[in-house]
């Protein structure tokens, strides 16, 4: 095991963002579109429900593994509500963070015999839970147009008797693009053809839909529920990415064993964002729906934005996008016009001569591209813009 660990990187956006509050610390203004984590504070209502969580004496104790029963009960109706597929309450597990609830998923699911798929451009986390695992990563790019995810032909292509997981990722990270429902349809006929294969989707974005609700793979297919892995969670939808809360839902004997390495690492997820977090799955009279509308409305206004600033700087190629808060762009052009030698050289210039932090595109699996967070506050985010502007037109 101790091998695996070896070869593991630092998380690229959270070494970014250690860089970035270190030039802070020392009085330096740098304006982090870095990190995907909400600005605003978390709604009243949810700090309200983690205050009066404190004060209650079971919040000062551990819970049990998977979780308490309210919880999973809260959640377990969401996704009968959100997907229109039930699951019973052993089948669910609650998770300090949908990160952890993907590293117990992937812990569970492979040996260092199998290899695991993952759609590419891909949150920076996946290869390196992978690792950990001991399995080997393969990587699948859409081979007829890199501005897309990759489809059910490049998949098929990809599966070999060796693929023990594949983890689907939409809305996706960086680009904030996502599988239309033709597109998920042409997936799970591909994927029923190899029942080797285990699947998660990681649906962490799927509420920040920018207009029309996202379709997903379990609804889509529900017939192959027994094979997947859903992983969520509260901490970009309700703008908590501290409080550490996320779940999985899956196959029992999944769980059971997810379960099983939570009891020896963690125990449980911390008692008192547990107990809080029931209200943001408790239907609301459309408290979140309109609390989420209102962030959405930024992101949408921001993309919109720093897409046109872009559009100005020769050679930016600008990703299409319908969910999340991420502006993806190709930057062949620019880093050839500008001569440096690639995306890390670049970013490292922006975040250490304009103080903008952004996160290359390498770290995603796609080498010459860039990702913007759309989650700056807005008097800051027009400073970045120009200051973006500004460092384009210094002579180099
Ligand atoms: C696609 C994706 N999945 C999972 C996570 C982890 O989320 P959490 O903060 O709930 O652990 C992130 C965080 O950036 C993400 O982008």
């Amino acid at each position: 095991m101790i091998q695996n660990y070896h070869n593991l990187s630092f998380s690229p956006t959270l070494s970014i963002d250690r860089r970035v509050k270190e030039l802070q610390s020392q009085g330096l203004s740098v304006l982090n579109l870095g990190i995907g984590e909400p600005d605003r504070a978390p709604h009243l209502k949810l700090q309200e429900a983690l205050s009066n969580a404190l004060s209650l004496n079971e919040s000062a104790h551990y819970t049990p593994v998977q979780g308490i029963l309210k919880l999973r009960q809260a959640i377990s109706d969401w996704i009968l509500r959100e997907y229109g597929v039930s699951y019973d309450l052993s089948d669910l597990i609650i998770t300090p963070g949908c990160k952890m609830a993907i590293v117990l998923a992937v812990m569970s699911a492979v040996s260092s015999r199998d290899r695991v798929l993952i759609n590419a451009p891909y949150w920076t986390s996946y290869p390196e839970i992978v690792k950990l695992s001991g399995a080997s990563v393969g990587k699948i790019y859409n081979q007829k147009n890199k501005y897309e995810l990759p489809m059910a032909e490049d998949i098929k292509e990809a599966i070999t008797p060796e693929t023990g997981l594949i983890i689907l990722n939409s809305p996706n990270n960086p680009t904030g693009q996502f599988y239309s429902t033709t597109q998920l349809k042409d997936i799970a006929a591909c994927l029923r053809k190899f029942p080797h294969v285990k699947i998660i989707t990681d649906d962490l974005y799927h509420p920040i839909a920018w207009d029309d609700k996202v379709p997903t793979l379990l609804q889509i297919a529900p017939d192959l529920k027994d094979r997947i892995c859903l992983v969520h969670g509260l901490s970009k939808s309700h703008r908590i990415t501290g409080w550490r809360i996320g779940f999985a839902a899956g196959p029992k004997n999944w769980i059971e064993m997810m379960s099983l390495i939570q009891s020896q690492m963690l125990t449980c997820a911390a008692t008192p964002v547990q107990i809080a977090a029931i209200t943001a799955y408790e239907p609301s009279d459309g408290i979140w729906e309109e609390d989420l509308k209102n962030d959405i409305n930024t992101y949408k206004r921001r993309y919109e934005q720093l897409k046109s600033a872009l559009e100005i700087i020769d050679g930016y190629k600008i990703y299409n996008s319908g969910a999340a808060f991420y502006l993806f762009a190709d930057i062949t052009q620019v880093l050839e016009r500008l001569g440096y030698k690639d995306d890390n050289s670049y970013v490292h210039a922006l975040l250490e001569e304009a103080h903008i932090a952004c996160v290359p595109g390498s770290a995603f699996g796609m080498p010459r591209h860039i990702r913007f967070a759309l989650t700056l506050a807005d008097n800051l985010f027009e400073e970045a813009i120009t200051r973006l502007i500004h460092f384009h037109r210094m002579p180099s």
